[in-house]
């Protein structure tokens, strides 16, 4: 796998192992503290994340400031002193030690200044922000009033633009396809057709990479759903009628209403139909090899690039390399289903 390192924008990739024998001290820059946060909702794998930037940046003799629930706990001053021991035993657990909130205020530009100058006051030179999208938004906000800000992508749903990987999701799959095995073999012995709603307000990967997963006879999400339940029924009755003893209907969130689905699926088929919504569930939980892996190295990644006084990037995953980009061209991208993927989830368990 080739680390590449983009320092100056695409003109100066300098690579990883060139960072590695450069000694930090010989940088320009002069970060001497960065402060690190959790915004959004929590994934499991963020605590890897955490604990890469303190030890990676105390690594490089920055100091580390731990903020407590996300922005919210910035603008109330809940900062910690963060030592190599402070990040100890968390590597393999899910949710986040140090809390995470919703503020919406922030996305206020004087609200964005007063906490510009409370990282200022709290000798805070830098901030690792590990969320989503809006997160980003805030650390482009802190950037504009003069703190450096790297973002690290930390969601189940996978919905942010610029990476193909996102830290939780690995393990949100993961939950999620092991509950929907558990539901199939209910479904297979009453004959019933299930519901199963997984997470995704906006994005329909994770239904589609567990649909795919546990050959789910439909699957719908919201980037591709034209709301014809009649097809939906069709299907049923097609696949009742070829003999198969289940039917299984992965719905994302952003759906939803799964349990007036099933009503009506029943009634108009007179097969039994439930629903089972997994919610909350798929968030929590130790996280996978791989949640823990990426997040070791992108946390690590934020603060060497932080370390070396780079700021308004945010850290992502492409094409099987650790690189980095500008927040706005990354919030600026597009993100689609791949029709090819979707068009396969649509034709393997006809
Ligand atoms: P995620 O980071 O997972 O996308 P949210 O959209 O809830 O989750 O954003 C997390 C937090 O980021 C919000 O509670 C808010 O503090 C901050 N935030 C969201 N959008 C903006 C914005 N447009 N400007 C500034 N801060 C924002
Ligand atoms: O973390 C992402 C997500 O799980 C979305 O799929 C969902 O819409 C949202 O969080 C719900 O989070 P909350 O209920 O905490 O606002």
């Amino acid at each position: 796998m080739i680390f590449t390192h983009y320092l100056n924008g695409a003109n100066s990739n300098v690579t990883i192992q060139a960072l590695i024998h450069r000694r930090y001290d010989e940088m320009s820059s002069d970060i001497k503290a960065i402060g690190v946060l959790t915004s959004g909702g929590d994934a499991p794998g963020m605590n890897a994340a955490l604990r890469a930037v303190v030890r990676k940046a105390l690594t490089n003799n920055v100091k580390v400031k731990g903020i407590k629930r996300g922005y919210m706990g910035l603008l109330n001053e809940e900062i910690i002193d963060m030592e190599a021991h402070s990040v100890s035993d968390i590597i393999q657990k899910g949710g986040t030690i140090l809390g995470t909130a919703r503020c919406l205020e922030f996305k206020d530009p004087n609200i964005q200044e007063m906490a510009a100058q409370i990282c200022r006051k709290h000798g805070i030179d830098g901030l690792v922000v590990i969320g989503g999208d809006g997160s980003y938004r805030g650390a482009q906000g802190l950037a504009r009033h003069g703190i450096n800000t790297v973002g690290v992508p930390g969601t189940i749903d996978l919905d942010i633009a610029c990476t193909e990987y996102t830290i939780g999701f690995d393990t949100a799959i993961n939950t999620a396809m092991e509950a929907i095995d558990k539901v199939r073999d209910t479904s297979s012995s009453h004959e019933r057709c299930s519901i199963i709603e997984v997470m995704g307000r906006h994005a329909g990967y994770i239904a589609l990479w567990t649909g795919v997963a546990t050959g789910a006879e439909d699957i719908l999400i919201p980037e591709k759903y034209t709301f014809d339940e009649q097809q939906l029924i069709n299907n049923i009755i097609r696949s009742r009628k070829k003999g198969k003893t289940h039917h299984l209907i992965i719905n994302a969130e952003g759906i939803g209403h799964s349990t007036s689905m099933a009503r009506r699926i029943e009634a108009a088929t007179g097969i039994e139909t439930r629903a089972t919504i997994l919610g909350y569930l798929q968030r929590g939980g130790n996280p996978t090899c791989k949640d823990r892996y990426y997040a070791s190295i992108m946390g690590a990644y934020a603060a060497d690039i932080l370390c070396d006084g780079k700021s308004n990037r945010v850290v992502a995953y492409k094409h099987g390399s650790f690189i980095d980009y500008d927040i706005e061209e990354a919030l600026n991208m597009q993100k689609d289903i791949d029709e090819y993927q979707y068009d396969i989830s649509m034709k393997m368990s006809r």
